[in-house]
């Protein structure tokens, strides 16, 4: 294994670590010895995924005048997928090792094939099985490659038979298109506008791993901006802006964490004219964070021709046309992962006793820490606990608070580093004489003595 794959791979396992011994995310339904790459959001790690939905909902949707929302049922009529192509199309290439019976996507392996990647039939005869090692003459991989279709089935209703398939959605942006002529409709919106959806998406995927990056059950939040087709491009190079701008505020440093790259020809998904990725450098590697894609009018197109419903728009002329699509993509969980990939740091920190220790801080942007403040009684005695349990119950109804007493300071201001939270707020017995509490940054670990009565002022200011 190569240094930097090592490097990368404690990384990760630090990460991973700290998220289940501080309550951000534990592997799913671990009493019962888990499920695969299934993962549940613990007590900070459901505030975090709560503050980037709602900072996302709030920037796209709440704040512009070109953009309304949506909440759309994630089981939808079969004939959504047929028209939308997903049931034809919706695949990735699967390779099976006839030795170990293990599943690989050659495209993510490295296994150079034969053939663009959409049109693969075999892999090459030297390509051998990266978990055996097996080659194709030793009986490795076989001739063909499938293409796998990623729909996650389910039956409704008692009988488990043809005509009561359904299929979970696999993104979100088809409830966007069904409704298109309601919200249309309802709204009276002029293009260009947008209709922005947060939800869950399944997807069977082949090799789903890396924590939280590849799972079956995931949350993307889309947009799907109905435009004009003339002059689409200065409206890609908009959303391709406000893309990188998100990710700026989200605390992830764009120049040299993140690579946009253009996907070529016969490499899109199968609606898609042009699509940017945005990869992230996550400790295992440059991967797809998210994707922006002109889509054209190819979903509303379907959808008319496959339900009968015009689905069009009326311009001031009275001109009937199809809109066309641009498309931003993101995805909730890839979003907490690069967050906190982000914002983990190692550094020396002094210690009471005036020497050194290592620190990890997770350095989020204070809009997106689940903790912002957490108050510390030096002493548990009751005269100190009820004055800063008092200070608690006050901050409490303006900031998300939390309250800890156990362990020596030195200790509770380790944990706070590893959840976070940008600001302690430190009662000693001199506070119940001055009235003054001291107040400890997160980052830069400067302490300063505040009045009581000044801290809410205080820490609007710090939080707007
Ligand atoms: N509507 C377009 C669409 O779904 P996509 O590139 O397949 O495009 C969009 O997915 C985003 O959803 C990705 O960029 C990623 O952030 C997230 N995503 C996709 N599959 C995922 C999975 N299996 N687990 C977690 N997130 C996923």
């Amino acid at each position: 294994m190569s240094k930097e794959k090592n490097k990368g791979e404690e990384l990760m396992n630090k990460i991973v670590s700290l998220c289940k011994r501080r309550g951000f995310i534990f592997p799913g339904s671990e009493i019962y010895g888990g499920l695969a790459n299934s993962w549940d959001y613990g007590p900070l790690g459901v505030e975090l995924k709560n503050n980037v939905k709602q900072g996302w909902w709030k920037k796209f949707v709440q704040e512009r005048s070109d953009m309304v929302g949506l909440d759309a049922a994630l089981i939808m009529n079969t004939k959504t997928w047929e028209a939308s192509g997903h049931l034809e199309n919706f695949s990735d290439p699967l390779v099976e090792c006839k030795k170990c019976n293990k599943r690989f996507r050659p495209d993510e392996e490295g296994m150079e094939t034969v053939g663009g990647s959409t049109t693969i039939k075999t892999v090459r005869d030297d390509a051998s099985c990266p978990s055996c090692g097996a080659t194709r003459g030793e009986g490795g991989f076989g001739d063909s490659i499938k293409q796998f279709n990623l729909m996650l089935k389910t039956f409704l209703g008692p009988a488990e038979e043809s005509a009561n398939v359904a299929y979970f959605r696999p993104e979100t942006a088809q409830g966007i298109f069904v409704n298109f002529k309601n919200v249309l409709d309802t709204t009276r919106k002029k293009l260009p506008f947008g209709i922005g959806q947060i939800g869950k998406a399944f997807r069977n995927e082949i090799t789903p791993g890396n924590f939280i990056f590849r799972t079956r059950e995931f949350e993307q939040m889309e947009i799907e901006y109905f435009i004009e087709e003339l002059g689409w491009e200065k409206q890609f190079e908009m959303w391709r802006k406000e893309m990188v701008e998100w990710m700026s505020d989200c605390g992830i440093n764009t120049k040299t964490e993140v690579e946009e790259v253009d996907i070529p020809d016969g490499e899109r998904a199968h609606y898609s004219k042009k699509t940017i990725d945005f990869e992230y450098k996550f400790p295992f590697g440059q991967k797809e964070l998210y994707g922006l894609a002109y889509r054209t009018d190819y979903d509303l197109t379907q959808h008319s021709k496959h339900s009968g419903e015009e689905l069009v728009y009326t311009d001031a002329d009275g001109k009937k046309f199809i809109p066309h699509v641009i498309e931003p993509s993101l995805g909730v969980d890839r979003t907490v992962l690069a967050v906190l990939c982000s914002a983990y740091n190692e550094e020396k920190a002094p210690t009471a006793d005036g020497k050194e220790e290592e620190r990890v801080v997770m350095k989020f942007p204070h809009w997106l820490a689940p903790i912002k403040i957490t108050i510390l009684p030096l002493s548990k005695k009751e005269i100190l606990s009820k004055y800063a349990r008092e200070i608690y119950q006050n901050l409490k109804k303006d900031f998300i608070c939390e309250y800890d007493e156990t362990q020596s300071i030195g200790k509770r201001y380790r944990r706070q580093d590893e959840i976070g939270t940008p600001y302690c707020v430190t009662v000693d017995f001199d506070s119940l004489e001055d009235n003054e509490v001291t107040i400890r940054d997160r980052d830069t670990m400067k302490q300063e003595r505040i009045a009581v009565v000044e801290l809410e002022k205080y820490f609007k200011n710090k939080f707007n």
